[in-house]
């Protein structure tokens, strides 16, 4: 009697930790952003969820709300993460972020420095509080982070760029060229570090060498504007423009379909939903960095008014392409191309992690080296099939990794994971 009446609180409260389980994990790990808010929001309405695991589902969907654009509301979320457990480092990590998208750069160091006072090696937030304080126009405490980023991860790729930058500004080519080399040799498909030492090359006067640096990032990705315009100003031959051109052209016919009722999506004008930020001004929000990944992201996210779009890789790069296009009003007279390029880089992936995580997840089906000429599995496309795929960039393939797939039923891959693949994948990129 005592023996059943045990199992059968063992059963009740086996089903129980089971609902409790299912939105825990889903708020964590679910398969995509919609499914993860909602988790969340489960848990931080649930009487039965600890203060930790509150506090973990506020910092969650406060990160989803950020990628949103819904900074205010990111904010509020993270902020109350940190009331519930003051300790964690990384949501104030977050809310450094959701601040840097608001402009408010002195909160965001703060808050990335209380992220360090919590967790002094983390060579991602040195490069959080490096990226406000250069927004911010601190360059030497910008370098200074970024040379720690670099002390504690010396293959950080997107230190190095960024450190570039703040040589840059600082009006140091000769250490900024030094830099973008450096991220360069790391990730050799780092379009947006030849961009950015195409610029200070043509600073300097050395036509042949930013033309060749402005043709490599354009091949890499022909969204990139800056370089087309580069290209153009230089008076190289029209090679890569016209996949650049047709973007632009493609990704304005898009928005002005699908995004003008609620976003200005041109030159002028105010947005016709005052929450919607108006696309010539998105560079300013994600300031100094390329907009690529803030938009890819903010259209997947679960938004309380926009609409929910499928929208496949290739069409995420001619919006991108568009949004590039419309740069900033530049002064009529006497611009120069020294003011600090709009691109900028995210922290991206490193190719040899990616290596060796496809090894050891992927092999098993796929032929994941570039030397392989055939797949384990007869229907599975070797990678370097997948990376010579016409219109194959690192949009596509986030797209193609955050979509369930059938024939790849339970493969979820960690969100550190994605880029460092995404980052392999293309290295096996034919140049020709
Ligand atoms: C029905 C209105 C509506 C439509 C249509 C719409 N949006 Fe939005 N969008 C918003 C609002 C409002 C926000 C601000 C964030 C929020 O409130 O969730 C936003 C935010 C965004 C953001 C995040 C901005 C940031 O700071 O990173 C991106 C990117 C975006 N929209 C892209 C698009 C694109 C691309 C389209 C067309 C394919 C589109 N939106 C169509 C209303 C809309
Ligand atoms: C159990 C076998 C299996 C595993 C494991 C697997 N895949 Fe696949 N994958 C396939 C098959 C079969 C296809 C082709 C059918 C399809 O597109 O759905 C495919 C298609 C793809 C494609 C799309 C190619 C295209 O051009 O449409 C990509 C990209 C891809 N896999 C990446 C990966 C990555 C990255 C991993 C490891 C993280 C992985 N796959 C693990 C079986 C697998």
């Amino acid at each position: 009697m005592i023996e059943r009446a045990g199992l059968a609180l063992v059963a009740l409260s086996m089903t129980t930790a089971a609902a409790l389980a299912q939105p825990l994990a889903d708020c964590s790990q679910g398969r995509n952003a919609e499914i993860r808010m909602q988790a969340c929001t489960q848990v931080i309405k649930g009487a039965s969820f600890s203060v930790d695991e509150k506090a973990m589902a506020y910092r969650n969907r406060g990160n989803a709300r950020a990628d949103a654009g819904a900074g205010g509301q990111a904010v509020a979320d993270l902020t109350e993460a940190i009331r519930l457990a003051p300790g964690n480092a990384s949501a104030y990590a977050g809310r450094g972020r959701a601040r840097l998208g608001l402009r408010d750069l002195d909160g965001a160091i703060s808050d990335y420095s209380e992220a360090l006072a919590r967790s002094a090696n983390s060579a991602p937030f040195h490069i959080g509080r490096g990226h406000a304080r250069l927004v911010k126009g601190d360059a030497d405490l910008a370098i200074a982070d970024f040379t720690e980023a670099i002390r504690l991860n010396p293959k950080s790729a997107s230190a190095f760029n960024r450190r570039g930058l703040a040589y840059r500004r600082k009006g140091d080519l000769a250490r900024a060229i030094d830099d973008y080399t450096a991220a360069i040799v790391i990730n050799p498909i780092y379009a947006l570090a030849y961009n950015n030492r195409g610029y200070a090359h043509e600073f300097q006067g050395r036509k042949d060498a930013a033309i060749a640096d402005f043709q490599v990032a354009l091949f890499l990705d022909p969204s990139l504007v800056g370089a087309k315009d580069g290209l153009k100003r230089l008076g190289a031959p029209p090679d890569y423009m016209a996949e650049s051109d047709r973007r632009v052209r493609e990704g304005k016919a898009l928005v002005e379909k699908n995004c003008g009722g609620c976003h200005a999506v041109g030159a002028r004008g105010p947005s016709p939903n005052k929450k919607a930020p108006q696309f010539r001004n998105l560079h300013e929000r994600h300031a100094m960095l390329a907009l690529r990944e803030p938009l890819s992201r903010g259209i997947a996210a679960p938004h309380d008014e926009m609409p929910k779009f499928t929208l496949t890789g290739a069409q995420i790069d001619t919006i991108v392409a568009y949004i590039n296009s419309l740069t900033p009003a530049r002064p009529s007279s006497g611009w120069k191309p020294s003011i600090v390029p709009i691109a900028e880089a995210e922290e991206i992936g490193d190719p040899r992690k990616g290596l060796s995580y496809a090894q050891k997840v992927c092999a098993q089906c796929h032929a994941v080296s570039g030397r392989q000429a055939t797949s384990p599995n007869a229907n599975a496309p070797t990678f370097r099939a997948v990376a010579n795929t016409p219109g194959m960039s690192p949009t596509a393939l986030a797209v193609f990794f955050r979509t369930p797939h059938s024939t790849m039923p339970n493969l979820v891959i960690e969100p550190e994971a994605m880029d460092d693949l995404i980052a392999y994948i293309l290295t096996l990129k034919d140049k020709n």
